[in-house]
Parts: structure tokens; sequence; C-alpha cells
């Protein structure tokens, strides 16, 4: 059978490869400790948990939901954003509820891009940022993203060749899988320079809210284009309330820009189950206390695991943000990732995610997602470490 070229650049996929490798290892009786995904192993709110299943009793929720139906979702989310940083947000025709931001991101550039148009994406970066773009037939330009420079791209180096033929920059800060966080002050200028060459700016915005010791909360993209002249904003109710399975998320931003993607949606789906999106007005609209103790769960976490790779001898720094440790191989595997990964699955059992997968850049680093107690964290630690004591005298 004779496939649209647009999928090539889809198939190789070094996550399929890893889940793969981890199905082989349990095969052969390995217990899998697996740090691979990013999917938080804790529950959402019991309020938000009530509000769904209250739904559910209720008939009139089980039909299709068209754009007016959303609406109590839309104030919510409106309302969390103004409350949080301080703009007024227009919840006719700046927000649009999505079906999780991993779907908001890969469906934008179908409503940006021509075949060929120019697509800078952050390297490594998340997968459906670039899989969006070549899904609209476009091309990319990876930003390599390096620890020298903190992790944020230099803007200056793009060439002239790619930004004449550009359309987009795609951004997304605290950073998964660097664990970076961006300045306002990076956020003012990548606007700046999206505004000079006619781009428009996307921010994935997932782990607004983890960042840890009690550090200042990230920055909005709207913080540096308050106007809403070129950005638009993802969120996500998966990482801040323990939603992933649920798939509700939603976008703000530049008026057109959310016109466009709710035309594109309107062909694909008929929104969310109405019942999540009453889950997810109540996670939005009542206390936060459920986010605090989530974000202290992930910090202890990071605590706990970094003591223990430091005390294996692999030193890597604390991040202050994100579900994520990146953390830069050590020798003989700061070339193989993908190599590391496969051997550490089959041998001991930890899963963990090949830098590589993100991006050519992220090559010679894995990241480890905090999705497990800190007792398996430790013992995750110990297993690496006999890994690579008797893989570093093998090669
Ligand atoms: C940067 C980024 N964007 C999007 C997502 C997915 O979000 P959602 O569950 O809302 O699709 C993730 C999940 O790990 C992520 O890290």
């Amino acid at each position: 059978m004779e496939f649209a070229n647009r999928l090539q650049p889809l198939c190789a996929n070094v996550f399929a490869d890893m889940d793969r490798a981890k199905t082989q290892a349990k095969m052969r009786g390995k217990k899998i400790i697996d740090l691979s995904l990013g999917s938080s192993d804790l529950p959402a709110a019991e309020d938000t948990i009530v509000a769904i299943e209250n739904s559910l009793h209720d008939g009139t929720t089980h039909g299709y939901l068209l754009h007016n139906g959303t609406k109590a979702f839309r104030h919510a989310a409106a309302k969390w954003y103004t409350d949080r940083f301080g703009i007024s947000i227009d919840p006719e025709t700046e927000v649009l509820q999505l079906i999780g931001s991993q779907e908001g991101t890969a469906h934008l550039p179908l409503a940006i891009l021509n075949p060929r148009d120019f697509a800078l994406v952050l390297d490594p970066g998340y997968p459906s940022h670039a899989g969006g773009v070549y899904l609209a037939g476009g091309q990319i330009y990876p930003m390599p993203l390096l620890a020298e420079n903190q992790f944020l791209p230099i803007l200056t180096d793009i060439p002239d060749s790619v930004l004449t033929q550009a359309k987009m920059m795609v951004l997304s800060y605290p950073h998964n899988p660097t664990t970076a966080i961006a300045p306002l002050s990076f956020l003012q200028e990548a606007v700046a320079f999206c505004r000079q060459h006619n781009l428009v700016l996307v921010h994935d915005f997932p782990y607004v809210d983890i960042v840890f010791d009690n550090r200042e909360k990230p920055s909005s993209i709207l913080q540096a284009d308050p106007h809403k002249e070129i950005s638009i904003e993802f969120f996500t109710m998966s990482k801040s309330y323990n939603m992933g399975g649920f798939r509700v998320g939603y976008a703000i931003g530049n008026s057109d820009l959310i016109k466009a993607l709710r035309q594109i949606k309107a062909v694909v789906d008929f929104n969310q189950y109405l019942g999540i999106l009453n889950g997810a007005i109540t996670a939005l609209s009542g206390s936060q206390e459920m986010v605090e103790k989530t974000v202290a769960i992930f910090q202890a976490r990071r605590d706990a695991f970094i003591t223990a790779l430091n005390k294996i001898g692999w030193q890597v720094p604390k991040p202050e943000a994100t579900m994520y440790i990146w953390a830069k191989l050590p020798e003989p595997w700061h070339h193989n990732s993908i190599d590391f990964c496969t051997k550490l699955v089959a041998q001991t059992g930890v899963a963990v995610s090949p830098g590589a997968g993100f991006g050519k850049a992220g090559e010679g680093y894995v990241r480890f997602a905090l999705v497990k107690e800190p007792e398996i964290l430790e013992l995750a630690a110990e297993k690496i470490s006999v890994f690579l004591q008797s893989n570093t005298t093998q090669r």
C-alpha cells in the first residue's frame, strides 16, 4: 500500500522503540520501573472526580458538545488566567477548549503553514511540536538548546534564508525535557523577534505551576505580548491537576489564531465530553491546595532522586521546575542515549527516555520522569549504579 509522504517523518519514533524494549524486558521477567513517561501517577482531586461522576448521571451531558456548550469552561479558563497573570481575556474570542495541549499544538500548524513553510521549534523539544508541522507539510528549523545558553535558543543564529520562509516559532518554558525556565526578558526578546519577522509565536505552557523552592512562578507569553498581537499559549489540565488521562486543555491568546484553530478543530472533533469539562471547571475554580500538594510531592521526589544519583557518582543539576531530571550521560554513553536506554531497561528494568528522542541536540542526555515514590526512585538509582559499573568495565 502506498502512503502519503507526510507519514515518513512520523515513522521513526524512539519512544515506540523504547516501548517495545520495555515490553521485551517485561516478557523476560524483569520488573519494570517506568520513569520514561511524563504521566503523573497522582490522582485528580476528589471534587473534580465528583463533578465528573455527577455529570455522568445527568443524561443531558451525553450528547455532542458544540462551541456554545463549552462557554462555562471558557469563562473558568479566562478567569483563572486573569487571576494569575493580571491580563484580561475575552472568553468568547480569546479562549479555546482543547482535547489536551498536545492536540492543540499538533493541529495549529494546519492553520498557519503552507507546504514547505518553516516552523522554528526547540531542539530538544516535545514531539507534537514538530509532528504537527510535518502533518501540515511544513519544514522544521530546529533551534538547538545548549546547557551553556541555559537551554534558551539563540534567535540571532537563525539564518535569513529560513526566516524569509518561516511562519511560526514554538517555545515551551518551563521546558520539557531540559527543565529550563525562560525569564520574561527572553520571552520579550522572542516577541520582538517574531513581530519583526512576521512569525506567529506559540507558547506551550504545561508546567506553569510545577516550579520548586517557592521560586517565582514562570511568565506567560502574554505578559510579553499583552495586546495579544502575535501570540497563543497552550495550557493543560494534565500536570497541575493530574488529569492527563481525561484529555483536557485550552488555548488562550490572539483572537484570529484562536478562531483559525477552532476552524481546524471543527473538522476534526466535537470538543471534550461535558462531564470532563465540568471536572476541569471545578479544578480551575476551586481551592488550589491540591496543586500545591502536587508540587511539594514532585519537589520531594526531585530531592530524593538527585541525592541518590549523586550518591552513585552521577552529578546532575537540580531542576527548578517540571517533573523531570535532564541528566548528561557519563562516558562511554555520551553519544548514544538510545543504546543506553535500551540496554538499561533490558538489564535492570529501569525505563528512561533517551535524549535523542526529543531531537538531535538532546543526544548525550537522558530524561527521568519523577513519576514514582522516592523509595522507588532510590531503588532505580541503585540499579543504574550496578548497570553503569558492569557496562563500563565491559566496554
Ligand atoms: C511540552 C508538553 N506539551 C504538551 C504535553 C501534553 O499535554 P496534554 O496532556 O495536555 O496533551 C506535554 C506532556 O508531557 C508536554 O510536556
